[in-house]
């Protein structure tokens, strides 16, 4: 139950001039749900298109004729929206506002450079003789030429594959084999938190490990100092590249089921899966849903703290806001270099109106006091964001009173790498907030609660969160792999798509996102599948058996702990816990470093060997005393022993 103390009502300088009050948005939800073909026909021409869709449409859910599809005869290219469109009036707005790791560092790029920059390198990739359809992988640091690079994509139709900056040689192997890519954008090095972070040496072990595609192009951004090794036969300079260029490029006319980009993500089976979103319904709801949710006025600087190597990147630092001609600020660094005062100096240095930032994020600077906001007036700011993981009440109110200045309203939004953008959120002008609840469905969003069985349920409950019906940024499918898609999403509940999470509702209809129900962690609001880490484990010389759960961490929402069985003779000791930890972040990257390890010589297992994970994760978060019924084990002793090693093992 929610106090009234805690709720808090719609600011009223909100109301009187945000895009939609409470009505408002009741009358343009209601809409979206009663006529969504006449309500999305509508939405959809926000979007430049080349050739108008005349079907808004083509869905079905059902498990055996899985298909999707909006504006499916429209044609348009996503780019051109993103930059051509804003030429005539707004060239010289800034595009992209970059702040650099070095407190001092920043650079405004306008809509007319970013433009010709696009313009250039997306000649530079032909050049390289990449293809409408190709798969282009970018592992990049936080640099302008990230965006560069994906927006070159979108104009000539390439399919980019952003893979996350601190991910291992072999996470990205993996995702260039899976993905067929032939042609890597790099740069030589990064910067993060006053470090190099020495991308190319990954890039070249990476491309030795590729079984399923020959890498043809490297294209290296010379970005630091640093050198690295640089193979003649396929590395190509970028600078190099695009000083060849010339600054027309026609925009390639893309299907609006085209494909976009590829962005891969873990499940709780098997290999990360590569969501693919397409063109025209991605761009709609992105763009949409960035103006309202964060009620966004032309000339505002908008910065979302995200990398772009996530979809919070992809929606929100570029598609979303420069489809809509913002002012994107892109921080190349961490929250708390080279102290932890830097996000308000940011906010303060660049005058910024409105922050997007994660939970992990918040609680780490909460940590601190006051001390982040100490000496700055952020009066800037108008409106706070947060994503990737629930924020408890009590970050919530420190945000609000710290960085909100108790006068900026917190839009707390729900989605996912599936979803696109956002599903479940706040409205500003519109919507009253309860900490810790990211509330409502955006417009043509029918989220639903059901038990085990699918039965939907009414009314304040808690169950299963699912979707009913699509909206027009839904993922298409798992590439390469549409069994997989439906199998994941569509096989537990007929009909619907099934997020992962669970949910509660309340009295008001308000939605209180409880966590995933799968064996999907949310570490720092990376997620990261159970199954993933225990097969990196296993693949130990060392590991016999190994299981992986969650749980709870102050900083992270979620830590990472670990049980390993190890072979016969071999003994454990803290030299090997920590050649497992490198081994993890070796094979993964550092977010998945261990926060624990604990010796296991049995894992307590039915008689059918199926792992009893309930019974693992209330060992790891310290509930020996709930372990519930362990009679149905093979060997209940094995729990005495988990439960009496613990202590050791933190
Ligand atoms: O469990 C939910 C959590 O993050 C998951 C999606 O992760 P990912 O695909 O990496 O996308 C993160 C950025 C959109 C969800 O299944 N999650 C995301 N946002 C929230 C959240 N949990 C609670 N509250 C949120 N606002």
């Amino acid at each position: 139950m929610t106090s009234k103390s805690d709720i808090y009502p719609v600011p009223a300088s909100y109301a009187a001039h945000s895009l939609l009050n409470e009505d408002g948005y009741i009358e343009m939800y209601n809409r979206s749900i009663q006529d969504p073909d006449a309500f999305w026909r509508e939405q959809a021409q926000r979007i430049d298109w080349i050739e108008p869709f005349t079907q808004v449409k083509d869905v079905s859910f059902a498990k055996d004729d899985l298909h999707i599809r909006w504006f499916a005869d429209g044609k348009l290219n996503v780019a051109a929206n993103c930059l051509d469109r804003h030429l005539e009036k707004h060239a010289d707005d800034t595009a992209i506002l970059w702040v650099g790791d070095e407190p001092g560092t920043s650079r405004e790029i306008s809509y007319r450079e970013l433009h010709r920059d696009v313009c250039r390198f997306a000649n530079g990739l032909k050049s390289l003789g990449v293809n409408k359809g190709d798969v282009v992988t970018i592992y990049m640091p936080m640099v302008p030429e990230a965006a560069v690079a994906m927006l070159a994509c979108a104009r000539i139709g390439a399919v980019h594959s952003v893979v996350f900056a601190g991910f291992s040689p072999e996470a990205l192997a993996g995702r260039m084999d899976d993905g067929q890519s032939r042609t890597l954008i790099t740069a030589n090095a990064g910067r993060r938190g006053g470090r190099s972070v020495m991308l190319k040496q990954n890039v070249d072990k990476a491309v030795a490990l590729c079984r399923e595609t020959t890498v043809e192009n490297v294209v290296v951004f010379n970005y630091t100092d640093d050198t690295t090794d640089w193979n003649p036969a396929i590395d190509r300079d970028y600078a190099e590249l695009v000083a060849a260029q010339s600054d027309d490029c026609p925009a390639e006319v893309m299907g609006a089921e085209d494909p976009l980009f590829i962005l891969y993500t873990s499940g709780s089976t098997g290999k990360p899966k590569g969501v693919l979103h397409t063109s025209g319904g991605y761009i709609t709801y992105a763009s949409l849903t960035h103006e309202y949710v964060f009620d966004y006025r032309r000339g505002e600087r908008y910065w979302c703290a995200a990398d772009i190597g996530w979809i919070t990147g992809h929606s929100y630092i570029l598609y979303g806001p420069l489809a809509n001609g913002a002012t994107t600020v892109m921080y190349e660094g961490v929250p708390h270099y080279p102290d932890v005062t830097r996000v308000a100096q940011i906010i303060d240095d660049h005058q910024i109106n409105i922050l997007y930032i994660a939970p992990t994020a918040i609680r780490a600077l909460m940590a601190e006091g006051d001390k982040p906001v100490a000496g700055a007036s952020l009066e800037s700011l108008r409106l706070l964001g947060t994503v990737g993981e629930p924020i408890n009440p009590e970050a919530w109110k420190w945000y609000y009173r710290t960085f909100g200045r108790s006068q900026c309203p917190i839009v707390d939004t729900w989605w996912q790498t599936e979803t696109g953008a956002a599903m479940l959120t706040p409205l500003p002008g519109a919507t009253a907030l309860k900490p810790g609840s990211a509330t409502r469905p955006f417009f043509g969003v029918q989220p639903a609660l059901v038990d085990n069985e699918g039965h939907i349920l009414d009314g304040a409950t808690e169950g299963n969160l699912v979707l009913l019906g699509s909206w027009p940024g839904q993922m298409r499918t798992v590439f390469g792999d549409h069994q997989r898609f439906a199998e994941t999403y569509f096989s537990t509940f007929e009909n619907m798509y099934f997020t992962g999470d669970g949910a509660r509702r309340d009295e008001d209809g308000y939605y209180w996102i409880t966590g995933r129900v799968d064996d999907v962690l949310n570490v720092s609001g990376h997620r990261m599948g159970t199954a993933e880490l225990e097969s990196a484990l296993v693949a130990h010389e060392a590991v016999a058996e190994a299981a992986v759960v969650g749980y709870p961490h102050d900083i992270k929402g979620q830590g990472i702990y670990v049980y390993v069985t190890l072979n016969s003779g071999v003994e454990p000791s803290e030299d090997m816990r920590k050649a497992l930890r490198d081994w993890l972040r070796a094979e993964i990257g550092p977010i998945a470093t261990p926060d624990v390890i604990q010796w296991a010589p049995g894992l307590p297992k039915t008689r059918s060997g199926k792992i009893m994970r309930r019974i693992l994760r209330k060992v790891a978060a310290d509930e020996c005393d709930q372990l519930g019924d362990t009679s149905t084990l093979a060997d209940p002793g094995v729990v005495d022993h988990l439960v009496a090693n613990r202590a050791a093992a933190t």
